[in-house]
């Protein structure tokens, strides 16, 4: 795959600090003073992955996608411009702005990063004793939750067909699974998405997503994030059918979903994975509380449209 892995991205939202502490609380590592002026995040095994910036409504400004060389970037070049997309050029990157959204994709010529091999976790079962004579570990650790990497950005597009196109044709990303009239899980990596574009009545940033190790930092994670804060809890505990990761979805203070994620499906061979057409609640996931409608159609909406016809 010419595309490895998706490297960072930048949200703009209207309350930059405010949100910004929120994702220290998340669990990102804010950046150091070498990053004067800039509010980046780190993950523990990514990198810097998430800038936040100033905008006037919550929404995903760009997001950047790793590339081995420069043989990629030129064919990518070739991708968009055969599809009429104007595409910018710097010394080891291109740019390109996906219309409907107005987010901005870079491709980056970028190292691949091995993530460590995390030891997997002991988990009795009928015959099985993995943890003799020990509490779980999911309850014995006490550190802060930190997650991963970043896994994917979820995007409301009032012209899905449009944006997946860029994305696809344009960009080169895989389609791993389509909700039935939604939306098209999409990836860059070997996860099983590093976007989903959704169908919405206004453009804007629907969640970022956070790996963690085990279902346990999922559940530890939100527990830390809600127990001073309930109104920020979403949706979860629960389990997807599209990339069958377990999640929890908590609210940031610009109205942006965050989730915690893990056991996300990998598709290492392409020839391997039938995307399927996932109808009704495979849609949306496998099992879990019922979705709140919020999910799908978050408060703000109707907020954001006005704002986005006053705009234009
Ligand atoms: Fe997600």
């Amino acid at each position: 795959m010419t595309l490895h892995r998706l490297t960072s991205i930048t949200m703009g939202v209207p309350n930059v600090d405010e949100t910004a502490a929120y994702y220290a609380e998340f669990g990102l590592q804010p950046g150091d003073a070498a990053s004067a002026g800039e509010t980046w995040f780190s993950t523990r095994d990514g990198g810097r992955q998430l800038r936040i910036v100033p905008a006037p409504t919550r929404r995903l400004v760009d997001l950047h996608v790793g590339v081995d060389d420069a043989d990629d970037l030129d064919r990518v070049a070739g991708s968009l411009s055969r599809l009429g997309i104007e595409v910018e050029r710097g010394p080891d990157w291109i740019s390109a702005v996906e219309q409907v959204t107005g987010t901005r994709a870079y491709l980056e010529i970028a190292e691949r990063v091995a993530q460590d091999t995390v030891a997997p976790t002991p988990y009795n079962g009928p015959g099985r004793t993995e943890r003799p004579g020990t509490r779980a570990p999911g309850i014995l650790r006490d550190g802060p939750v930190a997650p991963r990497k970043l896994g994917h950005a979820v995007l409301g597009s009032t012209d899905p067909q449009a944006t997946e196109a860029f994305f696809t044709s344009g960009l080169g990303f895989k389609i791993s699974d389509r909700i039935k009239g939604a939306g098209t899980f999409m990836r860059c990596s070997t996860d099983h998405h590093n976007v989903l574009v959704l169908g919405a009545p206004v453009s804007f940033l629907h969640h970022t997503s956070w790996q963690v190790d085990d279902v346990d930092e999922v559940g530890r994670g939100a527990h830390a994030m809600l127990e001073d804060h309930p109104e920020r809890h979403v949706w979860g505990l629960g389990r997807h059918y599209g990339g069958s990761n377990f999640f929890w979805y908590l609210k940031d203070p610009a109205g942006n979903f965050s989730e915690y994620y893990s056991d996300m499906d990998c598709i290492v061979d392409d020839q391997l994975w039938t995307p399927e057409d996932l109808e009704g609640a495979r849609g949306l996931f496998s099992w879990g509380p019922p979705p709140p409608p919020s999910f799908i159609h978050p408060d703000d909406l109707a907020a954001m449209m006005t704002g986005a016809h006053a705009a234009s």
